[in-house]
């Protein structure tokens, strides 16, 4: 049975790991602040461990730092049942995007092992490395590099303090060799993630729950863009070639363009101006875009447009401008007959959950695109998300691990 106050007692034991609340903002209460590859991620994977091994599970690091919890099944040759989330935060985000997921993963597998379950199959609960990418730029990283669909170099992507992401995983005494992370799709019979929301459609629609059918495809990109480094007050306003003021220009050409185009999302969330002093005109900028939309074509036709527009306004004051592709994951649709079974399970504990597409991304997008079935279900959340106003109450919470737990049984014992 699934233990509701255990899940609460969880969920804050959790957000006790690179909790950075400020107390001077009232806004800070819940702040977790726990990157991908981090000391705080390794403490989050110590505890998860801890709450499994008492019922049996095997624990296993992989080179890319992700955790599985080996639940025994009759045949241990059979293709697992894997289900969890990310363990990592961005900075000052909330206490429950992805490890939300893997508390009630864990409650789900282990309240099954209590009620006397008896597995077919191997069950796995994982959870992820470094699934958004705030130290690294480079998100989903633990499930791609499980699914070999990572496309980056370790030895060469650093974070801002000049660590790479190969020293930052041999930090935590992984060997930084990545294919050894490779998991065979073959041998995974379904992956399951439970997510917040992150968005008010459930909680508009008055639901608790929701599955998912879709998730967004991501464009991640940097532009650098240079005009010319001069001094404030000697530089009349016509003769000006100030990177920062080109590089505003652009950000609101994205703005627009992206809200004229249906469902597409746009965001600059980074940016970086050189020399960086009060006196001096700025003569190099550069900021990040993440664009995100349920159709690839709506994601290029952003990218295009905006392309053309930070060409007009290169042409009118700057020396050069670039945009470097750094990251695209593609619009993934789940397993229609896990999305059955995860709204059958809604149904069996009195919940009608409607269908909905995420537009966050998630680990799921890996298995998914590598053809393992994968299926999602969201729990509604309010407060955002990405901020420590994020929340989902442990009733909806406990909804949610109640019907991931019936579909596992589904699943594992089938
Ligand atoms: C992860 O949260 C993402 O959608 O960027
Ligand atoms: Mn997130
Ligand atoms: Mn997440």
């Amino acid at each position: 049975m699934t233990d509701a106050a255990r899940l609460e007692r969880r969920i804050h034991e959790l957000a006790q790991i690179g909790r950075t609340d400020d107390p001077a903002r009232e806004i800070y209460a819940t702040a977790v602040s726990r990157l991908g590859l981090s000391a705080e991620e390794q403490r989050a994977r110590d505890l998860v461990t801890s709450w499994c091994a008492p019922h049996g599970a095997t624990a296993r690091r992989d080179p890319a730092a992700n955790l599985y919890l080996r639940f025994p099944g009759a045949d241990p040759h059979a293709p697992v049942v894997l289900v969890g989330s990310h363990l990592d935060s961005v900075p000052m985000g909330g206490r429950f995007d992805g490890a939300l997921g893997v508390c009630c993963a864990v409650e789900a597998v282990v309240s099954l092992v209590e009620s006397g379950a008896r597995f077919a199959r191997p069950v796995e609960v994982v959870g992820w490395a470094d699934e958004e990418g705030a130290r690294f730029g480079y998100g989903l990283f633990g499930s791609a590099a499980a699914f070999g669909r990572l496309r980056v170099d370790p030895e060469r992507v650093r974070d801002k303090g000049g660590t790479s992401i190969a020293e930052a995983l041999r930090a935590l005494g992984e060997s930084g060799d990545l294919a050894g992370a490779m998991r065979d799709p073959k041998g995974i019979r379904a992956y399951l993630e439970l997510h917040i929301e992150q968005g008010p459609r459930l909680e508009r629609a008055g639901a608790p729950l929701g599955v998912v059918s879709d998730i967004v495809g991501i464009f991640h990109g940097l532009v650098m863009v240079r005009g010319e480094q001069n001094h404030a007050g000697a530089t009349v306003m016509g003769e000006r070639h100030d990177a920062l003021v080109a590089a505003s220009h652009m950000i609101i050409a994205l703005e627009r363009i992206a809200s004229s185009v249906p469902d597409a999302v746009a965001t600059v969330g980074e940016i970086t101006v050189k020399p960086g002093a009060k006196n001096v005109i700025p003569g190099e900028c550069t900021f990040s875009l993440d664009i995100r939309a349920p159709k690839q074509e709506s994601i290029d036709l952003v990218l295009e447009r905006f392309k053309a527009e930070a060409n007009e306004i290169f042409r009118k004051s700057l020396r050069e401008w670039g945009l470097r592709p750094l990251q695209s994951v593609a619009v993934t649709p789940l397993d229609e007959d896990l999305r059955d079974l995860l709204w059958k399970s809604a149904m069996s504990v009195g919940m009608n959950a409607p269908t909905l597409v995420s537009g966050a991304g998630h680990d799921a997008q890996n298995p998914s695109l590598a053809g393992v079935p994968t299926g999602m279900i969201f729990v509604r959340s309010t407060g955002g998300s990405h901020t420590p106003t994020e929340f989902a109450a442990t009733a909806d919470a406990a909804l949610g691990a109640k019907a991931l737990e019936i579909a596992i049984r589904e699943l594992a014992t089938a």
